[in-house]
């Protein structure tokens, strides 16, 4: 927590320091401390190719639930036409914390079925949240891969949290390599402007530099709940990469709790090609 608070100030010193330069004052940092192994063993990240360029990766996260399951966010699963994009795309990386270098520990498998909520809104956001399903089960419980613990509870405004991710430095940048924990209390229910409803949260902090980035859509809040990180927000949005005023905007887990444990029997195949949108209500 210190050093988090550490990182945060120097980096708001830093940006200060450059906003004599008012073409500067884009803040090339998101805050947060790099993560250690075993830390977070649910956080999975996500890539898929960009249709028109394969050889471009497009990033999400996601948190695996439990021995073949993951839950990221609808908007990583469509392409900008909000159609499905087929589930042999997906690389789901679990047990490694830098994604460019890979380690023994590291495990890679593929999506065979992805269901999106059936009433996922994209804008405004609205139930963004998906499930999909592995290729290979997960070797869980393991030291560095495991399923997390999904919160039940409501959780009041300053409760401690932290979100845990990869992003990118800029909101259009590079991919950052290594696996980050950004420190992101539940926050009041203004998220930089979205209006949000009963199944979303706001968390983070409202200073300089200390935000989310591209990249992370999807990702998992981990919240303290008698000292264990509980799954508790999927990351939906509120991508100020760092601008002030800007929180995270997450899907609450617990309202989801019941659409996510049905997703595990389903059966039927996920259609590449579908439109996921659904006007929202
Ligand atoms: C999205 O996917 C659909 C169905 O596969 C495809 O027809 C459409 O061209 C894709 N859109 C983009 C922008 O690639």
């Amino acid at each position: 927590m210190f050093k988090t608070v550490v990182v945060v100030l120097l980096a708001s010193f830093v940006a200060f320091a450059q906003s004599q330069n008012a073409e500067d004052i884009l803040p090339l940092v998101t805050g947060g401390t790099a993560t250690v192994r075993g830390d977070a063993p649910s956080v999975v990240s996500i890539r898929r190719p960009v249709e028109v360029a394969q050889d471009t990766n497009i990033y999400c996260s996601g948190v695996i639930v439990n021995a073949n399951h993951i839950v990221t966010a609808a908007s990583c699963v469509h392409n900008t036409t909000f159609h499905l994009v087929n589930p042999f795309w997906f690389r789901i990386i679990a047990g490694d914390l830098n994604i460019l270098l890979p380690s023994y520990q590291r495990f890679t498998t593929r999506a065979t079925h992805i269901y999106t909520h059936p009433n996922y809104g994209f804008n405004p956001p609205r139930n963004n949240i998906a499930v999909m399903r592995t290729l290979d089960p997960f070797p869980v419980p393991h030291n560095t891969i495991d399923f997390a613990v999904r919160n039940t509870r409501i959780l009041p405004i300053g409760q401690v949290c932290r979100f845990i991710g990869w992003g990118s430095q800029t909101d259009t940048g590079a991919i950052n390599v290594v696996q980050m924990s950004l420190n992101a209390p539940i926050i009041d229910r203004a998220c930089g402007g979205v209006v949000i409803v009963d199944n979303m949260l706001c968390a983070g902090t409202m200073v300089q530099n200390s935000g989310v980035c591209t990249g992370n859509i999807g990702g998992g809040l981990f919240c303290d709940v008698d000292g264990w990180w509980e799954f508790t927000g999927v990351l939906a949005g509120g991508l100020g990469c760092g601008a002030p005023n800007i929180a995270g905007l997450y899907m609450q887990v617990r309202e989801f709790n019941t659409w996510i444990n049905q997703q595990f029997t389903r059966t039927d195949a996920t259609n590449p090609g579908i439109l996921v949108q659904t006007p929202p209500a």
